[in-house]
């Protein structure tokens, strides 16, 4: 291992030998913290406004720091900031810019602050603000659904359990139904930013500072709900990022279950709906293929946040307290899966709108497998007969129909009749689609009127958010 003789340290106080290069190398996160750079920016105009306000720095000196430090923002804005590897993070390199821009003044930005309240309240300030985009996604998605549940109210297609074909439903109906796991999913992020929004800074390195700081100041400043009530928690935790990473993780389970189904019902064996061909890919030897990369990548991502949620359930599972260095892992995790997130549910919210519905394959696929069976045994039950003979007698007529290649709704009257004399001419509407959906109007069923009730309801929620 070769030894760097280039030492420009913030620690470097009590070392007598540089860093090793690889060291240097392997502990350094600047390549991926840098990303935090405007939380870092905003974290230190905080805390300098408050050391001010304390007397801890004179005012000349705040609006030396303040300036000095809204001026770098501006040179890495505009890409003209050199990030140093030595200088290990995001924090030092700024702070080391600001020294090299206004002398010796800005050495005096650290007091009463540590690294490792900096990082917490930086990683809490940039999750905030990601969690405030990925609830926009949520929400222009669920509005997305609400727009093509209106539209498909009527349009019927098979409902599955275990994908055969069970009773038919609304399309819209199934729209609706992944509007209900998203809206979970928006409620959860919700819940999770309420714990994110607290403000870490002055836990200091891990037991306080001895200085008079103000961190009802600096939790207000930086738009945080309140100041964590313990140090030695505050600069450990990061149950608030393994949250997002739990939010998240459930998220992609249902974009994946979504995804699966557009893959399904795009095949030529179901052929239920057009995905809009700039979301799809061709081969590069089938000249005939259109494929649904774009849902097929979503399932697949979900494998990386699963991952994500693991490594940073991993990364804090038997830490003592307080901060270790195993907590710089938390960032590559935090910013796929955020990355991740929001790709797929912008992705999502562009797809659904051009979805085109094949309606008249999805109806005959409804009318194959029997679907309205439920709604024979239910009439004949209506007209008296206990359910468990009425599901018998069905049983039985199903079992012909498949003898003679008949949908039940083609059986005549008299053959329905030999399997019960209940049955009359007022059957036939029963046994077709439109009667059996719309016969389930209810709340929650899948009766046109029911699924423009629930988009109706839904339009409401969103419009309140
Ligand atoms: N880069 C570090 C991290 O991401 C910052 C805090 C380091 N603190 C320390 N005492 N080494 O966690």
């Amino acid at each position: 291992m070769s030894k760097n003789k280039d030492q420009n340290k913030l620690w470097g106080g009590r070392f007598s030998e540089a860093t090793d290069a690889f060291v240097q190398r392997f502990t350094a996160s600047v390549d991926f913290d840098r990303r935090l750079f405007q939380q870092d920016i905003n974290g230190s105009l905080a805390h300098a406004k408050m050391l001010a306000k304390a007397g801890i720095l004179s005012a000349d000196e705040e609006t030396q720091i303040l300036d000095g430090l809204e001026a770098i923002r501006q040179d890495i804005l505009d890409d003209n900031f050199e990030w140093s590897i030595e200088l290990e993070d995001v924090h030092m390199n700024i702070e080391s810019a600001l020294t090299a821009r206004i002398g010796d003044i800005g050495k005096k930005l650290h007091t009463g602050r540590s690294r490792n309240d900096q990082v917490a309240t930086d990683i809490r300030l940039f999750v905030r603000d990601e969690i405030d985009q990925i609830a926009e996604l949520i929400t222009k998605l669920q509005s997305a659904l609400c727009g093509v549940a209106e539209k498909e109210a009527a349009t019927i297609m098979p409902g599955f359990t275990h994908l055969q074909t069970a009773q038919p439903v609304s399309f819209g109906h199934h729209m609706m139904a992944w509007y209900e796991m998203l809206g979970r999913d928006y409620s959860r992020l919700l819940d999770c930013r309420k714990r994110v929004n607290l403000s870490p800074l002055g836990a200091a390195a891990l037991a306080g500072t001895t200085y008079p700081i103000d961190r009802n100041f600096t939790a207000q400043q930086l738009g945080f709900d309140a100041p964590t009530r313990n140090s030695l928690d505050s600069v450990s935790d990061r149950d608030f990022a393994i949250e997002l990473a739990s939010f998240a993780s459930l998220l992609m389970t249902h974009l994946s279950r979504f995804s699966e189904e557009l893959v399904l019902w795009t095949s030529a064996q179901f052929n239920f709906i057009n995905l809009p061909d700039r979301f799809c890919t061709g081969s590069s030897i089938m000249p005939q293929k259109k494929n649904p990369d774009v849902p097929e990548l979503i399932r697949g991502k979900t494998g990386r946040v699963h991952g994500h949620l693991i490594s940073l359930l991993t990364l804090m599972k038997s830490q003592p307290l307080a901060y270790n260095k195993d907590n710089q892992e938390d960032k590559e995790p935090l910013f796929d899966l955020i990355d991740t997130v929001k790709d797929c549910l912008f992705a999502y919210s562009e797809m659904m709108p051009a979805v085109e519905c094949n309606k008249a394959e999805m109806y005959a696929a409804a009318k194959q497998g029997y679907a309205t069976a439920t709604d024979l045994a239910d009439y004949l039950v209506k007209k008296g007969m206990p359910f468990r003979d009425a599901h018998e007698v069905v049983g039985k007529s199903v079992a012909f129909g498949i003898e003679q290649s008949k949908d039940l709704a083609e059986l005549s009257l008299d053959e329905l009749k030999t399997f019960s004399d209940l049955i009359g001419d007022d059957i036939f509407e029963v046994l077709t689609l439109e009667g059996s959906i719309g016969a389930r109007d209810h709340i929650g069923g899948t009766a046109p009127n029911q699924v423009l009730a629930a988009v109706a309801v839904a339009k409401a929620d969103l419009a309140q958010r």
